[in-house]
């Protein structure tokens, strides 16, 4: 890539077993900066991590619940000491559980509630004292980045419980961007579209669906989004070249909403 727009930068991702995490850890160490990998699947996390420092990177990783709201304090706590400070936070980690709202257990809109927006916050309340406390700050300040989704601005049909937790994502962001603008610290959502991850390689084992409704929800292109790329975006939103960005929700879908 050649690009050391985060050189020394201390970052903590979650959801780094997978997917778009795993691109985003794998992007920020590419760019410089020490990594510190969460993910409910711990050795998945650890994989990471091994391939980072195989290339020479700087990881660590452990297992970690963002809906456990004590164990992202520890976890937080645990980045902070092995990389020696802390000034980049990139929640990545969620779950789609698709369904007919009518009929799906509602305790999966709890879960999905409990992890993507709850989650989020649960790690953006544990990491901001450190970042309040960072004498330091990285040029353009510290960053959170929290991937939302399309979701957040698009009706998806059977996606109730998605929906609603990236729209509290979205909210969630803007909120603690106005809160901390002032104290040099950043946040920014990202709102993908389709991206090809293993959350996606899923299909859609939901019964009885209306293909109609999934007409208005494609995107423009003909193609799939890569991890790679909304990790490129995550980099780019992290770096001091996004120095005058805070509080964005930047979609990034193939034109889905165009
Ligand atoms: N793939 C898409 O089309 C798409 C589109 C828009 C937004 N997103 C969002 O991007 C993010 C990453 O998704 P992905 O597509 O890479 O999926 P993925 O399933 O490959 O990765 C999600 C990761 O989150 C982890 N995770 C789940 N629950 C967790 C918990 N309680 N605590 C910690 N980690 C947990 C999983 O173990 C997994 O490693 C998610 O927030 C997702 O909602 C994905």
């Amino acid at each position: 890539m050649g690009m050391n727009r985060l050189d020394g930068r201390k970052a903590l991702v979650t959801g780094a077993a997978s997917g778009i995490g795993r691109a985003t850890a794998e992007r920020l160490s590419a760019e410089g900066a020490f990594v510190f990998c969460v993910d409910i699947q711990a050795e998945a996390a650890e994989e990471t991590a091994n391939q980072i420092n195989g290339r020479g990177g700087k990881a660590f990783s452990t297992s970690l619940d963002v809906a456990d709201r004590n164990a992202c304090v520890a976890a937080v706590g645990a980045a902070r000491d092995a990389l020696g400070g802390l000034d980049l936070l990139a929640n990545v980690a969620g779950i789609l559980r698709p369904g007919h709202t009518h009929e799906q257990d509602p305790d999966i809109f709890d879960l999905t509630i409990a992890i993507n927006l709850t989650g989020t916050f649960n790690m953006c309340r544990a990491t901001l004292p450190h970042f309040l406390e960072n004498d330091a700050k990285p040029d353009g300040g510290c960053t959170i980045v929290n991937i939302a989704s399309a979701a957040a601005l698009q009706g998806v049909p059977y996606n109730a419980a998605y929906g609603a937790s990236k729209a509290g994502v979205l909210g969630l962001s803007k909120a603690l961007a106005s809160e901390y603008a002032r104290q040099k610290i950043r946040v920014n959502a990202i709102c993908p579209g389709g991206v090809s991850t293993p959350m996606t390689a899923a299909g859609f084992p939901v019964d009885n669906i209306d293909p109609a409704l999934f007409a208005r929800i494609a995107p423009q292109m003909p193609t799939i989004g890569q991890p790679e790329e909304i990790a490129a975006l995550v980099a780019y939103i992290s770096s001091p070249e996004a120095r005058f960005m805070t509080g964005s929700g930047i979609t990034i879908d193939g034109g889905q909403l165009a």
